[in-house]
């Protein structure tokens, strides 16, 4: 039902794991940001999509099962650091069933401009 509680396995940079609640339509770039999980300039540009931080990785089984992807989504996503064939921006992503009890990852490998 519209009541049914939700959860999420988050692991972020370091590897960190967290299992974490989370209510249908949630806002993924939200969530982790709710559970500090993220890093310094993970989310930078708040969702208007135009920095790339805010990169997650899904199961495959999962990214599948997820509505299609916008040309806005997929033009920032060819310029992301590290990019898979299962990554989406968190900022684009709501919570869905699909996604409940799975696990998404923050990438270990960031696009750290300045540190290279
Ligand atoms: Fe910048 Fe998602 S927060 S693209």
């Amino acid at each position: 039902g519209p009541q049914e509680q939700l959860t999420v396995n988050l692991i972020n940079h370091l590897g960190k794991k967290i299992t974490v609640p989370v209510r249908e339509g949630e806002n993924m770039l939200q969530l982790v940001l709710k559970h500090n999980l993220n890093f310094l300039g993970f989310g930078i540009c708040e969702g208007t999509l135009t920095c790339s931080t805010c990169h997650l990785i899904l199961e495959k089984e999962v990214f599948q099962k997820l509505g299609p992807i916008s040309e806005e989504e997929l033009d920032i996503l060819d310029l992301t650091c590290g990019v898979t064939a299962t990554s989406r921006l968190a900022c684009q992503l709501c919570m869905t069933k699909a996604m409940d009890k799975q696990t998404l990852w923050v990438p270990m490998e960031t696009d750290t401009s300045g540190s290279k």
